[in-house]
């Protein structure tokens, strides 16, 4: 279990960097904060700390959401339905007396299921920097976004399960 967390740390690490280096695009396209996120299914956190080599780019706490579109597809592991939406609310955090602490919104990365992303997997793909709609960091969806996600085509190419 430890190897497979180190390899899924290792793709995220490895994804952020990519769209990090890019510098904002003009618009965000169609995908934008969608409206009550924060009041949606938490799916799992997932936290990258200063033991990480890429700590610098991308640590962080990931705050993964569903909307209620997609939950009922997150318990059997996919196919989801199109309208459903996953979130990962990026966050700073600090670490007091062996405590990991939340802190600032670093991002907002978001998966939106529509068949007219077809080229995509079905899904839109776009981050979001600072949570600021005027700062999308996705230019190239399929390179930035989706080729990372293709091994995960037989749970429709989303990697979080769910957690009970
Ligand atoms: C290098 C590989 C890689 C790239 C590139 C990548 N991701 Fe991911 N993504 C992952 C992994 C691994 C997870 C699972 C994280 C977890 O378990 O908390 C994930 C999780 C997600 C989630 C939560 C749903 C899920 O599939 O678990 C969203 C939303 C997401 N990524 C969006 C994006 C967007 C948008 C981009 C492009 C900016 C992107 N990803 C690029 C590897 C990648």
């Amino acid at each position: 279990m430890q190897v497979l967390a180190s390899a899924k740390v290792g793709l995220v690490s490895a994804t952020l960097v990519g769209v990090i280096s890019l510098s904002a695009a003009e618009s965000a396209g169609d995908i934008n904060i969608p409206a009550g996120y924060r009041n949606w299914f938490h799916v799992n956190t997932m936290v990258i700390d200063r033991a990480s080599p890429l700590f610098d780019q991308l640590g962080g706490m990931h705050i993964i959401h569903i909307n209620a579109t997609g939950e009922a597809a997150l318990k059997k592991g996919g196919p989801y339905p199109d309208g459903t939406i996953f979130l990962d609310d990026l966050h700073e955090f600090s670490i007091s007396d062996g405590s990991y602490v939340e802190g600032a919104l670093k991002a907002l990365v978001i998966m939106v299921k529509d068949k007219k992303y077809a080229s995509t997997g079905g899904w839109g793909w776009q981050a979001l920097a600072g949570g600021d709609p005027k700062k999308p960091l996705v230019t190239d969806p399929a390179k930035q976004c989706f080729a990372c996600h293709q091994p995960r085509k037989d749970q429709d190419y989303v990697y979080s399960t769910y957690i009970p």
